[in-house]
This record gives structure tokens, C-alpha cells and sequence, in this order.
């Protein structure tokens, strides 16, 4: 674990994260090189803790690759890299194998896992621990972390920008990728990292919206320093929403997983009180992919004037509600709902972010010595929408391939050069707090208001407009006043929501999550966002 003293230094491999991508890497690395994993906050404040339904993979006899593969495509809208969904369905038992030499406790039914069924599925084959799948993956994959000798974790490092060619003491101003300036959030210090090579691992950006189940900290970190350093990022307008958060005054972001659903819970409205699936997609009802059934529930919350609307359990048998979903019965339960009686009141919020940077099949980017894995990238996995428990997957793949890539290349990777030490002369002590705050808020309502489920052209450029007024605002206060995470955070969130609107505006067509009143139809071949610094 963490020692106090540590301040910077030089690592063999830098891993940028502590979720499911970033360990996973980290594990494999350490079987040949020393890594350090940073990462801001706690080791567990990212989505992976949060993971509720499961993992998707094909363990059924009666299941195949192919449909698997097929369910993706789909979900995608043909906008998937056929190659990339090849190569991470056909690795998914063998991660699955993994987490389960690991200690991870998946339910079982007799001597097999117990599979659970979500949106977009054609089979059964999501394997989970109850509802609450991150949280126990997490704890796994931490627990080897820290019993491994190589691995040397560093909480609350609030990673700033990375290093490049740029900042070498012998400027070269190349593209290549050193390491990280970091914030030491106990000291308040900023310390360089440095490494032969550097995995990003920082997960998404749903915190760029006013509702979202992502945790505080997915502020779209990774993707925007990947980004400022020279990196391409693609795809970003597709942001999905997943169907069903809780609605409550108290409780915001409550995820009510996809697999109550998939156990055959009913979308009802509650001004008619009938289930309405049937108008939006008459064969998979419920369980069709998540950005369809968002769209149905914004639609009819907003043709009825809505707040909310129902999902409907109550109909199975009370013990099979509860050995399903302890977790959410008990936090239900503590806000007055019994989901074995009456209905969950749910609305749509985002929840993953499809885009990001941009990567190959062995997780590089567009910069030398930099690798990037899990939601933080787009690696043509996800297409225009992402299939239910396909996210965990993708981590522990492609974490297992940068770092196997690493490994492939490593005689070819030189030492880092001596790198410029952060520069603090020219700022002092913010004096206006309230400003981080007030302009976090405006950015998550306007990015809510203006780029969520519907967009339209002229409310897409009312963003851009406000999100362009911003930039000057938080760059002044960026380079005035000594860094924190809030302001690290505002920072990326902004450059985030650039990256959403201009790739939304780019896209005259809906598909997938991108769906535009001004362009209703889909174009005839799907082309991926490319965004290039
Ligand atoms: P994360 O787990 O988000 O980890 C990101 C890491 O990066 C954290 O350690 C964070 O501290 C660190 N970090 C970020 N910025 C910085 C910075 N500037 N400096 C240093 N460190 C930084 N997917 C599924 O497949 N199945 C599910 O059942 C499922 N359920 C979900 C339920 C919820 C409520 C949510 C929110 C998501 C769910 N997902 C699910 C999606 C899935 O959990 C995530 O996509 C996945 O866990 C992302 O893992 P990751 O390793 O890429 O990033
Ligand atoms: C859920 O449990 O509904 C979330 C699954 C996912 O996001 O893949």
C-alpha cells in the first residue's frame, strides 16, 4: 500500500486508474515489470465498485460467440469494429476464469455459474454476484494488487496532464509519452511520475450530465489529457442513458439494474397504469436494447407530463425478488419502497460513455508509450450503443492486452529523459471557490437540457455557445490559481462536453444513442466521430 512519504518517481509502467481496466493491467504487468497505479481519491471510487447487473460471457452450451457477437452489432447499430467485438467475446470465458481464480464469488446454480439475463441479450449470459458484481470484482482485483510485490498503489493522486516530449529538460517536443504530473491531494503538492510506458485507465465522463449513475470522479480525466497531449478520441456523442435510475428526492444516481428487467420486470405508466414497451418495440419489449427503452420512457414522461415511471416486479414470488436483489431491496426498503409489493418509481440517466480514445486491439493510442484501456476508450467494441455487461469485459480484456503489448515491446521502450519539474511560480491560492462550483452545475444542466436523449442542431450549438464562453472563463482561473481536484476536474469536464457536442454536431444522422429530430434517419453506411487535436 501507500506509504506517506512517497512524492513522485520513477516506475518501470505507470497505470492511470484503479478500476477493473486499470488493475487488470496492473496484475499482468507485475508478472515481469514494477508498476505504480495512481489514482485520485480512494482505490475504489471509480464505476467498477458501482457494477451491479454482471459480466457478459458465452458459458452456456446453448449459446454461441456468434449470437453474441450478433447481439453486440446490433445493439451497436453496425457502428462496431467487427474485429474488436470478435476479439473481446472470444476472451470473455477466459476473463471470467480469471476473476474466478481470483476469489471473485459469482452465483452459481449447481456445479455452473449462474447466468441472469439483460437487454439486448438473446441468451442468458450474464455472470454476477447478486446485484451488487463490481463491488466483489473490485475487491478481488485490489486485494491481488496489493498482495503483489510489483505493484505499488498510490491513492489520492489527482493526475493532471501527462508528460511529453514537451516538458523533457532537453525540450524535443515530440508526442511521446513520459508519465503524469499528479496532485498529491494530502499535500497539496504536484509531483511528476515517470515511466517507460503509461496505461490510462480512468473510466468516463457521465458526470458531464445533471443526472447520471456514475460515481463523482468520472470527469472524463483521461480522455481529456489523452486528448490535450495529441491524441485522437472518437465517438464521443455517444453517451448512453441507462433506463432505469431511481427517482427520489433523497437518493439521486441509485442505479435499478438491467437484470430486474431481465427477470421479468414491467415498464408501466403510471397515469394509464399499462406497461407501453409494446408501442416502442412490439418483440423485445422490456428487454430491448438500453437506448431504446430510455427513449420510450423519456417520451412518455414527456407526452404525459411525467416525473417518473414504474418498474414492476411485484409479480414474482417475494423470495425470488429478494435473493436476487438484496442489495437494492435493502436500500429500497430503507427509503419506504418494498419492490416485493408496489412499483420502483425510475427515470432514464446517463450512465457510460460509449467514445473516448481512440485505441487498437492491443490497446495503443495515437502516442508513443501511451496505452489506454476500459471506458475510457473507444475501441470499436461499443459501436453507437453499448450491450448490457458488456463495459467489465472490455476492461479486463484490454487491460490484459496493452499490458501483454507492453511486455511484446519492451526491449524497444527507453528510459525516460529528466523531465521539467511543475512550475508553480506564477499562482497563488484561489480566493473564489464558487466559481468551480457554479460553473460545474451550469455545465451539467446545460449538457443535460441541450445534448441528452434528443438533441436538435440549434440545441446542440446553444451548448457549444455556452460551453465556448466557459473555456476562456476556466482556463483564466486554471492558470491563475494553484491546482485542486475540483479544478482539475472542471477543467476536464468542460473539455469533455467540447468533445461531445462537436462530435454530436458532426453526426448528421441518428444512430444508436445519437439521436437528432433534424436528422431522424440513419445514413446508409455508419462512419465512426473522429475528433483530431
Ligand atoms: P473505473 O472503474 O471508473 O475506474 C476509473 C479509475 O480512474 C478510478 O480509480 C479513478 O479514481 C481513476 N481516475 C479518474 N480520473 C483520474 C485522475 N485524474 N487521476 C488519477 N486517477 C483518476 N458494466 C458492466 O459491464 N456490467 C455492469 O453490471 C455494470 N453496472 C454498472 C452500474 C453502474 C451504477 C455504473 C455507473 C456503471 C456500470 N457498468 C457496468 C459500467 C462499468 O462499471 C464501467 O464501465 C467500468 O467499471 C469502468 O471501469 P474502468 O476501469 O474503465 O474505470
Ligand atoms: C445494470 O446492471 O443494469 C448495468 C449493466 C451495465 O451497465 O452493463
Amino acid at each position: 500500500m501507500e506509504t506517506p512519504s512517497s512524492a513522485g518517481g520513477a516506475f518501470d509502467v505507470l497505470v492511470i486508474g484503479s478500476g477493473a481496466a486499470g488493475l487488470t493491467a496492473a496484475l499482468a504487468l507485475a508478472e515481469k515489470v514494477k508498476v505504480a497505479v495512481l489514482a485520485k481519491g480512494t482505490l475504489t471510487g471509480g464505476s467498477t465498485a458501482w457494477a451491479q447487473g454482471g459480466i457478459a460471457a458465452v458459458l452456456d452450451a446453448g449459446d454461441t460467440f456468434d449470437e453474441h457477437i450478433r447481439d453486440t452489432m446490433v445493439a451497436g447499430a453496425g457502428l462496431n469494429r467487427r474485429e474488436t467485438v470478435e476479439f473481446v467475446i472470444e476472451r470473455a470465458p477466459h476473463a471470467i476464469q480469471r476473476l474466478v481464480e481470483l476469489g471473485v464469488p459469482f452465483n452459481m446454480e449447481g456445479e455452473a455459474l449462474h447466468l441472469t439475463r439483460e437487454g439486448g441479450h438473446s441468451h442468458r449470459r450474464i455472470v454476477h454476484v447478486a446485484d451488487a458484481t463490481g463491488w466483489a470484482v473490485q475487491q478481488a482485483l485490489l486485494q491481488a494488487a496489493e498482495a503483489h510485490p510489483n505493484i505499488t498503489l498510490l491513492a489520492g493522486r489527482s493526475c493532471i496532464d501527462l508528460i511529453t516530449g514537451r516538458h523533457e529538460q532537453r525540450y524535443s517536443g515530440s508526442g511521446r509519452v513520459w508519465g503524469v504530473y499528479a496532485l498529491n491531494e494530502e499535500t497539496g503538492r504536484v509531483e511528476s511520475f515517470t515511466a517507460r510506458a503509461t496505461v490510462m485507465a480512468t473510466g468516463g465522463a457521465g458526470r458531464v450530465y445533471q443526472f447520471s449513475t456514475a460515481p463523482r470522479g468520472a470527469t472524463g480525466d483521461g480522455i481529456a489529457m489523452a486528448w490535450r497531449a495529441g491524441a485522437r478520441v472518437s465517438n464521443m456523442e455517444m453517451m448512453q442513458f441507462h433506463p432505469t435510475c431511481l427517482y427520489n428526492l433523497q437518493v439521486k444516481n441509485f442505479l435499478i439494474t438491467e437484470a430486474v428487467r431481465g427477470e421479468g420486470g414491467h415498464l408501466i405508466n403510471p397515469r394509464t397504469g399499462k406497461r407501453f414497451m409494446a408501442f416502442y418495440d412490439p418483440e423485445r419489449l422490456e428487454l430491448a436494447p438500453r437506448d431504446v427503452v430510455a427513449r420510450a420512457i423519456d417520451s412518455e414522461i414527456k407526452r404525459f407530463g411525467l416525473d417518473c415511471v414504474h418498474l414492476d416486479i411485484s409479480h414474482q414470488p417475494p423470495e425470488f425478488v429478494k435473493s436476487h436483489f438484496p442489495n437494492i431491496y435493502e436500500k429500497l426498503i430503507g427509503l419506504g419502497i418494498d419492490m416485493t409489493r408496489e412499483p420502483i418509481p425510475v427515470v432514464p440517466a446517463q450512465h457510460y460513455t460509449c467514445g473516448g480514445i481512440l485505441v487498437d486491439l492491443d490497446g495503443r493510442t495515437d502516442l508513443p508509450g501511451l496505452y489506454a484501456a476500459g471506458e475510457c476508450t473507444e475501441s470499436g467494441l461499443h459501436g453507437a450503443n453499448r450491450l448490457a455487461s458488456n463495459s467489465l469485459l472490455e476492461c479486463l480484456v484490454f487491460g490484459e492486452a496493452a499490458a501483454a503489448d507492453i511486455m511484446a515491446r519492451w526491449e524497444t521502450f527507453e528510459a525516460p529523459p529528466p523531465v521539467r519539474v511543475w512550475d508553480e511560480s506564477r499562482v497563488t491560492d484561489s480566493d473564489e471557490e464558487v466559481v468551480i462550483k457554479q460553473n460545474w452545475t451550469e455545465i451539467r444542466r446545460f449538457m443535460w437540457n441541450y445534448v441528452g436523449i434528443v438533441r436538435t442542431t440549434k440545441r446542440l450549438e446553444r451548448a457549444m455557445h455556452r460551453i465556448q464562453m466557459l473555456n476562456g472563463e476556466i482556463e483564466e482561473y486554471y492558470r491563475h490559481f494553484r491546482v485542486s481536484t475540483d479544478l482539475i476536474e472542471l477543467r476536464n469536464l468542460l473539455q469533455s462536453a467540447e468533445l461531445i457536442v462537436e462530435s454530436a454536431l458532426k453526426r448528421h444522422e441518428s444512430r444508436g444513442l445519437h439521436y437528432t429530430l433534424d436528422y431522424p434517419a440513419a445514413d446508409a453506411e455508419p462512419m465512426d466521430t473522429v475528433l483530431v487535436p
